[in-house]
């Protein structure tokens, strides 16, 4: 099958191609360094030509409010007219276990304006919800920083290694369209503000992390089970301190 992947050439796409080519798939990186642009259409009807599966793994390159609202409401427009211009049979997108809680977000808020556009589609979809990639505990710290603390409400969390998002994506890429919501996870849960601290911890980060239950998740509210999924999700095997030991897996 020819499978394009929008984003191919990010952190979760660029795993993806690879297992796709694996699994003996014509799977094509799509991003604008090849010459693919969701946002201003450029390129996409020549990349879709025969595709039977389109896997979108963009993200906005920028996470001010208006900005990435803007970015994945034109861009998925703009790829789901192409889609179906090129008669394409499965649509899935990568989005974010708790995303509906999440709306006080701009960042979700824009994932939530994604995903309504996709299921108003007339293209066959899923939608792949996965919690947080190993790889972005560095980013919630960042977000979270002010000085040398790290401010973090002490909610539950079961992120997972972008290697197992990409099998799962994978998997659900080659298999029937599920017309709804698939959630991915991590095996294991931990506190939010642990999982910061030990992560920092392995890379010798002196930043101090303090539990704080009125702390905000890039700029939303969090319930203590706002990140966690609901009992059917499909988890990844990674364990969080063998990706610490090895984070190139
Ligand atoms: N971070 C998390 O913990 C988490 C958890 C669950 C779900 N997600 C979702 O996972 C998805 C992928 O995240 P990621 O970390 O793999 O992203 P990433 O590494 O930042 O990669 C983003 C990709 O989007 C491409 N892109 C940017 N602008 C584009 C445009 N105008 N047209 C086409 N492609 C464009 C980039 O291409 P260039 O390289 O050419 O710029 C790159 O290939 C996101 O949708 C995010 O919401 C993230």
């Amino acid at each position: 099958m020819k499978i394009v992947v929008i984003g191919g050439s990010g952190l979760i796409g660029s795993k993806l191609v690879t297992k796709l080519r694996g699994l003996g798939h014509e799977a094509v990186a799509a991003s604008p360094d090849s010459g693919v642009n969701t946002l201003t259409g450029e390129g996409l009807a020549d990349v879709l030509t025969g595709a039977s599966v389109v896997v979108d793994v963009s993200n906005s390159p920028s996470f001010e409010d208006a900005a990435v609202l803007k970015f994945f409401a034109t861009s998925t427009r703009n790829l789901l007219a192409a889609e179906a211009e090129a008669g394409v049979g499965h649509h899935v997108a990568l989005s974010v276990v708790g995303t509906e809680r999440l709306s006080e977000s701009g960042y979700f808020r824009a994932k939530i304006a994604q995903e309504n556009l996709i299921k108003e589609s007339s293209i066959p979809f899923s939608i792949v919800h996965a919690t947080q990639f190993f790889e972005f505990v560095k980013s919630i710290a960042a977000s979270a920083t002010d000085g040398n603390t790290v401010r973090l409400a002490p909610v539950l969390i079961q992120p997972m290694a972008a290697d197992d998002v990409a099998s799962a994506l994978s998997r659900i890429a080659v298999g029937a369209p599920v017309n709804g919501t698939v959630e991915v996870a991590g095996p294991q849960q931990f506190r939010l503000d642990e999982l910061v601290r030990r992560g920092l911890s392995a890379r010798n980060d002196p930043r101090e992390v303090i539990a704080d239950p009125q702390a905000r998740y890039f700029g939303a509210d969090l319930g203590e089970r706002t990140l966690v999924p609901g009992d059917n999700a499909r988890l990844g095997e990674t364990r969080f301190e063998d990706w610490l030991s090895n984070p190139a897996t």
